[in-house]
């Protein structure tokens, strides 16, 4: 392995705070998942799901509960790790390198952030929210983190609502407030890719559409995948839509096209209510 590749490669395995994220030109493969079988003990959960989530778009996940959205979202960042008797076949890759051999976890967490359907922050103060995952890379400097701080709660369009209130707990926002804390703390590592399971399941309509508004803001910066029961939400802010049923990828489109003319017949049927 030449010099600078050998360098890159241990500083992936030792998780350090990246300088920046690496930006790809739009619409390049970020992240390969291919011929991944799941299994929760005898249980199997994916069938040989091949899927390419690209840089700078936006992908959905769809279909009715229980065939396995949440399970490959997941894989993605390696949340089924810890879960137990969960085997993984297969192989999936960010920029090239397999997230399984290549990444050492927290490395690769900084890299794919996770945002869950119900907001979970942690109850500290907003502040301290965004500031734990660059702590725990090691960043002490208060200046620094202040700037990250701002930055991320910038980005997650809370900046005006917390600005003044950095120290009060987190816990005492809004449902849709919360859940921009929780995007804002997933962007504070500086991820690439963004995994959101139902972001705006437990919100109300208007917080409902800041999430989609902000969702297409980090489109032009992050590559975001969304699981979502909504339809009308898949089809506003995606760039593609992946169709899943039973664990199986039934079919991955540009989104136009698979809402107006889907190839496969079991699209067509779930589309249009016949089942799910
Ligand atoms: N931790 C687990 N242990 C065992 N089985 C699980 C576990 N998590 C999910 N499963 C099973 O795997 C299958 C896929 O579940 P998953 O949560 O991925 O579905 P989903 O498409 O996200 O559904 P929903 O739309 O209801 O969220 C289901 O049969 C579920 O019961
Ligand atoms: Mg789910």
């Amino acid at each position: 392995m030449a010099l600078a590749a050998k360098e890159a490669h241990e500083r992936e395995m030792m998780g350090e705070m990246p300088q920046d994220a690496v930006r790809l030109p739009h619409h390049e493969v970020r992240m390969s998942v291919s011929h991944l079988d799941l299994f929760y003990g005898d249980h199997q959960a994916l069938k040989n799901v091949n899927i390419d989530i690209r840089e700078r778009e936006i992908t959905s996940f769809i279909g009715p509960s229980g065939c396995g959205k949440s399970t490959l979202l997941r894989c993605l960042n390696r949340m089924n790790d810890y879960v137990k008797d969960c085997r993984v076949e297969g192989k999936i890759t960010l920029d090239g390198r397999d997230i399984y051999h290549d990444y050492n976890v927290t490395r690769l967490r900084q890299r794919v952030g996770m945002v869950f359907q119900r907001p979970n922050p942690f109850p500290m103060s907003i502040y301290d929210n965004v500031a734990y995952g660059p702590r725990g890379l090691g960043i002490k400097s208060r200046s620094e983190l202040d700037g990250i701080v701002e930055e991320s709660l910038r980005s997650a369009a809370l900046w005006d609502e917390v600005k003044d209130k950095l120290k009060a707990s987190g816990l005492g926002l809004s449902g849709g407030q919360q859940q921009r804390l929780c995007i804002a703390r997933a962007l504070a590592v500086k991820p690439e890719v963004l995994l959101m399971d139902e972001p705006t399941s437990a919100l109300d309509p208007v917080s409902t559409v800041q999430i989609e508004q902000l969702a297409c803001e980090l489109r032009e910066q992050y590559s975001l995948v969304v699981v979502t029961h909504n339809m009308q939400q898949a089809s506003r802010i995606s760039d593609s839509v992946a169709f899943f049923l039973l664990g199986e990828l039934i079919e991955h489109a540009p989104t136009a096209e698979l809402f107006r003319a889907p190839r496969d017949s079991r699209t067509a049927d779930y589309l249009t209510g016949r089942f799910g």
